[in-house]
């Protein structure tokens, strides 16, 4: 029974891993990464982060309160993008709740100059050259920061977090920006997929769930592609 069950753990694992994201963009899985360093910018960088150590002590401190392996450090944005996505998509309320209140910790914390000074693609472009990773855990970071702020309330509406985490996944929108993307200038692509998100979540969930899910990808890029626009 406890081979079974560990082997449908990570059965689920997997297929999370492997799974679109539905309600978060995955574009920094589906872009270059020469080209993550310009679209994952972030215009409130000024001055630069203490070092990483500092980072890994505040990300310890963060991933120690929601009981993951605390040997985690951002280099493992990979799978601790799983892991929130998977207290995300539990679907449980409280659950969801508690992330959040470790975002809120994570950032009091840091301190909010400090928090955008290293939770920054070039502040992590100091210390690796795995853009990749870089790009992953501050991605995940401004979910986390859009979630727990601007889209709390609404995932908090009646219904809405309950069909929000079950909706479809988004590989038509994924697979239009991969068709249409021009990586001297992905930001009409971005755009595309920001809208195709839109209709996906208004389809899925009614309005305005469309307009929060393109509001997550347009802060994630929006630093980069100025003149993106979600409409209620
Ligand atoms: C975390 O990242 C480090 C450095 O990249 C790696 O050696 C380690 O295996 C990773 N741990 C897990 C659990 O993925
Ligand atoms: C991509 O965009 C650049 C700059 O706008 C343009 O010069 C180039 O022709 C485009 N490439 C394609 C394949 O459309």
């Amino acid at each position: 029974m406890r081979g079974l069950t560990l082997v449908l753990v990570v059965l689920a694992s997997t297929t999370l891993a492997s799974e679109p994201n539905g309600i978060f963009d995955d574009l920094v899985e589906h872009t270059p990464v020469e080209v993550l360093p310009q679209l994952v910018t972030s215009n409130s960088a000024f001055g630069l982060c203490p070092s990483e150590a500092y980072i890994n002590y505040y990300n310890q401190v963060w991933e120690t309160s929601l009981g993951f392996d605390s040997s985690l450090t951002w280099r493992n944005a990979s799978s601790l993008w799983v892991r929130v996505r998977q207290m995300i998509k539990s679907g449980d309320l409280a659950t969801f709740q508690k992330l959040c209140a470790s975002r809120d910790k994570f950032y009091f914390n840091m301190g909010q100059i400090l928090y955008y000074q290293c939770i920054n693609i070039f502040s992590f472009l100091q210390y690796t050259q795995d853009i990749k990773t870089a790009a992953t855990y501050v991605r995940m970071w401004q979910h986390l920061d859009f979630y727990c702020n601007v889209g709390f309330e609404q995932l908090l509406s009646p219904g809405t977090y309950a069909c929000v985490v079950t909706a479809s996944a988004n590989e038509g929108c994924v697979n239009a920006y991969q068709a249409s993307v021009n990586y001297t200038n992905p930001c009409p692509a971005v755009e595309q997929y920001m809208n195709c998100e839109k209709g996906l979540f208004d389809t899925a969930c009614g309005a305005p769930n469309g307009y929060y899910a393109c509001e997550d990808t347009r802060l994630g890029y929006g630093a980069y592609c100025s003149n993106l626009r979600c409409n209620v």
